[in-house]
Order: C-alpha cells, then sequence, then structure tokens
C-alpha cells in the first residue's frame, strides 16, 4: 500500500507526469537499449518501438496505476496487472530485469523534470514503480511455477501448413525435443521467436487454435507493412520456431460472466482466432449455454477458418453464427456490425476480437444497449493502451 508519507507527493505530481510521460518515455527508452541492446533480442518488439505504442503502454501504465492507487486505497487495478504479467511472462521477463527498467525510466524522468525533481518527489515515485514491480513480479512467478516445464522457449517444428482466408497461413507445430506441455486455455496465445531479415530475434504472439495435445496450432495473418509475418509466412515444414508456454487472461469465465448469461462472441478478421478456441472449448464440454457468434469481413472469402468456425457453431446446441459481409448479398448482413440487428439482452456477456476501431464500435454500441462495461471483455492484438485508460476511468 502506498505510505502516508508518499501519498499527498503523488496526488500532487501526477498531473506533471502524466502530462510529460509521453516525452519521458523516448527517452527512457533510448537510454534503456544504448545501454542494453541485448533486450532488443528476443524480447522487445522493434515495431512496437517503432510505432511508440508499447513504450507509451509500459510509461503510461505506471500513471495509470498511480491514479488508481490513489482513488482506491488497500486496492490494485488487478486487470491491468493481469493483462502485463501474462504478455511479461509470455516472453520470458525475470525478475532480474526490474531494475533495468527504474534505472533508465527514473534517470529520463529526472532529465525531464530537471530542479522540479526533488528527493521527495523521487523517493515517492520510486515508491509507486516498486508497489507496481512488486505486484508484478508476484504475478509472474505464480504464472511460471503453473508451467509443466521450466522453459521460458523451446524449439518447436512446423509439422503442417495450409493457407485460410486471404494471406492466413495456419501452422501445426510439435515440440522439436521431449518437453512437458502445459494444457492451454481457450484464448490464451504464445510468443513465437524468429529471426528478422538481420538476424535479430523477434518474438509476436498468436492465439492458439485448437489441437492435438501434443501440439500447438496458430494461424497468423500477413501484415504487409510488418516484419515478422512475412518472415512466418516463408516457413516450411520442418522449420524450427521458438515457442513460449500458453499465456494470456482473456479466457471464457475468467471474469466471472457464468453458464446463463447468453455469449456474444464478436470477430472481425484474425479476430476469429480467440473466438474459435472458445467454440471448441464450448463444444468439447458440451455446452447448453446460448451462443451467439457474430463475425465481420469483408467477403465470404477472406474469412479466416470460415469452415473451421461454422463447424464448431453447429456442435454447439444452442449456438448460431451471425455474419456481416461488407461484399453485397455475402453474409446475413451487409455493412458494419450493427447490434441494433441482434437484439442483444442487457445481462449478455460479449467477447471482442479484431481491429481496435471495430472493437470500440461494437464496445459503444453494447454500452448502448445496457451491457455494463464489466460484461465486455476484449483481446488486442498488440499493446493495449485502450483497457489501460478504461480501467482508469472505472
Ligand atoms: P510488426 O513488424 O509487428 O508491425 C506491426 C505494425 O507496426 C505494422 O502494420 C506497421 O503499421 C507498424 N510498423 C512496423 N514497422 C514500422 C516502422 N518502421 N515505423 C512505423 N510503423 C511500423 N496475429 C495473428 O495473425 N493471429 C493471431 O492469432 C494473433 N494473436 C495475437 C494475440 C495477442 C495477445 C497479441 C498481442 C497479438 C496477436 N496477433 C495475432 C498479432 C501478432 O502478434 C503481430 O502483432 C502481427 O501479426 C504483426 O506482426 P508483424 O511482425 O508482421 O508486424
Ligand atoms: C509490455 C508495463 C517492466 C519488458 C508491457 C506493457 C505494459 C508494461 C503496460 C504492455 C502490455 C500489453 O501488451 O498490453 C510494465 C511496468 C513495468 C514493466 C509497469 C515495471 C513496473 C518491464 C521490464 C521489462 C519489460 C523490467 C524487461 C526489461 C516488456 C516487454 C513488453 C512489455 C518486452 C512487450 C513489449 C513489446 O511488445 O515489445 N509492460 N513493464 N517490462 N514489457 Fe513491461
Amino acid at each position: 500500500m502506498l505510505s502516508e508519507k508518499s501519498r499527498p507527493v503523488i496526488e500532487a505530481t501526477l498531473p506533471v507526469i502524466a502530462e510529460r510521460i509521453n516525452d519521458i518515455t523516448p527517452d527512457f527508452y533510448q537510454r534503456m537499449f544504448t545501454a542494453r541492446p541485448d533486450l532488443m533480442d528476443g524480447m522487445f518488439s522493434r515495431s512496437s518501438q517503432l510505432e511508440g505504442t508499447q513504450p507509451k503502454a509500459l510509461a503510461g501504465s505506471i500513471a495509470v496505476f498511480a491514479s488508481y492507487i490513489l482513488a482506491h486505497p488497500g486496492r490494485y487495478p488487478d486487470e491491468v496487472l493481469s493483462r502485463v504479467a501474462h504478455k511479461h511472462a509470455a516472453l520470458g521477463l525475470r525478475e532480474e530485469e526490474y531494475p533495468t527498467v527504474y534505472k533508465y525510466l527514473f534517470e529520463a524522468i529526472a532529465a525531464n523534470l530537471g530542479d522540479i525533481l526533488t528527493p521527495e518527489i523521487a523517493e515517492a515515485w520510486t515508491e509507486v514503480y516498486w508497489l507496481m514491480a512488486d505486484a508484478l513480479i508476484k504475478l509472474e512467478k505464480g504464472l511460471y511455477a503453473v508451467q509443466a516445464n521450466n522453459a521460458m522457449f523451446a524449439p518447436f517444428a512446423i509439422v503442417r501448413r495450409e493457407e485460410t482466408g486471404e494471406n492466413v497461413v495456419v501452422l501445426t507445430l510439435e515440440p522439436a525435443n521431449a518437453i512437458a506441455m502445459t494444457d492451454a486455455v481457450a484464448g490464451q496465445y504464445v510468443s513465437i521467436i524468429t529471426k528478422a531479415k538481420d538476424g535479430l530475434r523477434q518474438p509476436r504472439q498468436f492465439t492458439l487454435l485448437p489441437s492435438e495435445k501434443n501440439q500447438r496450432r496458430v494461424a497468423i495473418k500477413l501484415d504487409i507493412k510488418g516484419e515478422m509475418t512475412q518472415i512466418l509466412h516463408e516457413k516450411k515444414v520442418g522449420d524450427l520456431l521458438e515457442l513460449s508456454n500458453p499465456y494470456g487472461d482473456v479466457t471464457l469465465g475468467a471474469f466471472g460472466d457464468s453458464e446463463d448469461q447468453p455469449l456474444y462472441l464478436f470477430s472481425a478478421g484474425i479476430g476469429v482466432t480467440p473466438m474459435i478456441a472458445f467454440l471448441s472449448e464450448l463444444a468439447a464440454t458440451g455446452s447448453k449455454r446460448e451462443v451467439i457468434v457474430v463475425h465481420a469481413d469483408r467477403s465470404l472469402t477472406t474469412w479466416p477458418l470460415r469452415d473451421e468456425m461454422t463447424e464448431y457453431v453447429n456442435l454447439i446446441e444452442n449456438a448460431q453464427l451471425v455474419s456481416f459481409v461488407e461484399a453485397d448479398g455475402e453474409g446475413n448482413f451487409e455493412g458494419r456490425v450493427d447490434i441494433s440487428k441482434l437484439g442483444v439482452p442487457a445481462h449478455a456477456s460479449a467477447y471482442l476480437c479484431g481491429p481496435l476501431p471495430f472493437m470500440q464500435g461494437v464496445r459503444s454500441q453494447l454500452i448502448e444497449a445496457g451491457v455494463p462495461g464489466t460484461n465486455i471483455q476484449y483481446e488486442i492484438f498488440g499493446p493495449d493502451q485502450w483497457m489501460l485508460h478504461d480501467q482508469a476511468r472505472g
């Protein structure tokens, strides 16, 4: 808990830190990667740094954490911490690295604030940093402890390669060495590390599709402006990739939704992947839950894994599939998702995955229809700045 000594100092300086955080972060990252270029090899995503989304998410989350603990003494923003801890664990982050981020972040804060930074202010923010770091370290240790092995990454061989939709390749992988595999919970993802063109090892996350117990299966959408999906698309059967254990907290029921709430699964494009995992779990457990699967795509041919999604829907007693397709006459409805066509009840539970504007649009419509924000979960296929802001509002 934040000390009584630090509380007024954080209250007084939070507006300044929050205002300056976007100036502080580039300097922090520059200092850190100059001193520790190895962190870019196998841990940080080069493109997230170039785009600036991840630095903002990391440093911004500390300001979000500070404002949360001021507003809710004795409590932590569990949703934010959980999301970050899962991401960190999927990257094999170890406790020993926390002083590294502390050192370069605080050097950048000192450089930015200049004379404003008194020893008292530095001490109070140091306390906030370590409160958050200790909470993350504890969660990450717990996540590592439940794995079936103690390897952060292990080599897997591609045993099957298939194409689906438009520019999506589905890879099935098996461990290259005898290694115990952790059972994944539907909705979880792995980090896949492979070498970029210049030899730098780069991780990216991919949601796990249903697979045999001794396999991992992922669908990879080619990002024509991206770095690693181009390389992953060139991989052949027999090639090796490094895979993490499964992590991720956007799983069915994890946020307290129950069997008697109708379940709405909204996806667009490659956002189908967690929904297919959920559907396979519902089918495997013989769920009688009312499930409405809503998928949005440009056309039926661009819709990745459409057959697989349809098959799972058919296996679930009370499930139905509704499509919103931009191409004329191809889906149940034309154009973008319009939830007024669906009659969503206020006690529904919803999961969203797809491009950020899609998820923001659907979420706003759901809120307008009376569904509480706490019933709406979403997986973001990139650094999450949106959820951090969302929880801050709570
Ligand atoms: P990156 O190199 O990471 O680039 C991404 C974007 O960054 C580009 O489109 C471009 O706009 C921008 N960018 C890149 N370089 C620069 C630059 N120099 N300057 C400015 N901007 C730049 N993807 C799937 O296909 N299937 C999944 O199941 C899946 N599941 C995911 C689950 C989670 C939890 C997360 C976090 C992500 C998931 N993703 C999934 C997304 C995936 O991890 C990658 O982010 C995505 O595939 C793009 O990777 P990339 O290396 O090709 O692109
Ligand atoms: C990702 C916060 C410490 C490495 C993130 C994200 C946040 C965050 C908010 C984005 C999560 C998302 O994807 O939504 C923090 C906080 C820290 C901390 C508050 C300290 C208190 C560290 C440390 C390291 C680290 C010590 C390693 C040196 C990473 C990496 C990512 C990440 C590699 C993924 C980034 C990417 O995609 O490139 N962190 N982090 N973090 N963090 Fe941390």
